[in-house]
């Protein structure tokens, strides 16, 4: 075998692979941890689709190293499937705590009730499930995914106050099925949807990947004869779609408008040079919110049922000045 191909093979067998990181150095203890006394928390994160998902799992880890929390993190490389089977391999390495961001809403119960009769105790972090269930899970911390969207739906209304034309948008949604796809999309519906010369024209998932948001884009280029404004679910799928934007001769946050939601350095960069309109925060770096909380639920300690991730929204005019304090 080539160097080449073994040293891809060793990526690829890393990146699927259950890895133990996050050790921390010593031994300190932590709360509520195990035989060893350190606690030992299994992490299914979604992937790596975007650079929202990069600064995630840096938070993750990061925070973990430094609460002395012995972290086995899986990437479920987008699957639903891999991330039941992570989930059932930390169950069977008897971990002391499960957090994963579920990369669809739905189809957790069975997994969910195999932790909860194996007495692992489960936290959400960024993304939801829809179980009636609640005991299934211990506590969800993460962004307000609705509110993100009627944010947007705010600040389109507030753009267009007073014009009567008719203003087409295209949406390139989020993950099917994921719960910031569906809430941005309600969210930002529920708004828009108030006023009549607002049109959604087309709306298509671009998956939440910059490729694919290029790609979805160029589609509705060529399908619509008319575009004012673009509505993406995240600024990945925004980036591409600049690129596809821009190879049709067109000019971003001109002749279409952008609104985007994340607020990734790259995306605050494109609004300074007014290529983005309009950024709705989410915010990644929920590392050591997720410690603290993983430590007092396997102490036995009472947590709310629903943390909230506080966002702000910035505009065009924000965006120079923000740059350089945006930590991802
Ligand atoms: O669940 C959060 C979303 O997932 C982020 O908006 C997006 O960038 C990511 O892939």
């Amino acid at each position: 075998m080539s160097k080449r191909a073994a040293v891809a093979l060793v990526a690829t067998a890393m990146a699927v692979a259950l890895t133990a990181c996050g050790s921390g150095g010593g031994s300190k203890d932590a709360a509520g941890g195990g035989g060893s006394g350190k606690l030992t928390v299994g992490f299914s994160q979604v992937g790596a689709e975007s650079n929202w998902r990069t600064a995630n799992t840096k938070s993750v880890q990061d925070a973990a190293k430094k609460a002395g929390v012995t972290l086995k993190f899986s990437d479920a490389q987008q699957k639903q499937e891999n991330q039941i089977k992570a989930i059932r391999s930390f169950i069977q390495q008897k971990v002391d705590v499960i957090a994963f961001s579920p990369v669809v809403e739905s189809g957790w119960d069975t997994v969910l009730k195999e932790a909860k009769d194996a007495k692992i105790p489960v936290v959400l972090t960024d993304r939801a499930v829809d179980s009636k269930d609640e005991s299934l899970y211990a506590t969800f911390l993460g962004s307000d995914f609705v509110e993100e969207g009627k944010k947007a739906g705010d600040w389109l209304v507030k753009e267009y106050q007073g014009k009567t034309d008719q203003v087409n948008i295209v949406e390139l949604q989020g993950t099917t099925g994921s719960a910031p796809a569906n809430d941005r999309k309600s969210g930002f519906g529920d708004v828009v949807k108030a006023d009549p010369k607002f049109k959604v024209v087309a709306s298509q998932t671009g998956d939440f990947t910059r490729a694919k948001g290029k790609e979805v884009m160029q589609a509705f280029l060529k399908s619509q004869p008319k575009i004012d404004v673009l509505y993406a679910h995240n600024d990945d799928m925004a980036l591409g779609a600049i690129q596809a934007i821009e190879e049709a001769g067109k000019t971003p946050g001109k002749d279409i408008k952008i609104i985007s939601v994340d607020g990734v350095k790259d995306a605050f960069t494109a609004m300074a040079a007014g290529k983005i309109n309009v950024v709705v925060e989410c915010n990644p770096l929920l590392g050591d919110q997720l410690m603290e909380l993983v430590k007092k639920v396997k102490a036995g300690e009472s947590v709310e049922r629903r943390i909230k991730t506080v966002e702000g929204v910035f505009t065009q005019d924000q965006a120079a000045a923000a740059l350089p304090s945006r930590q991802y």
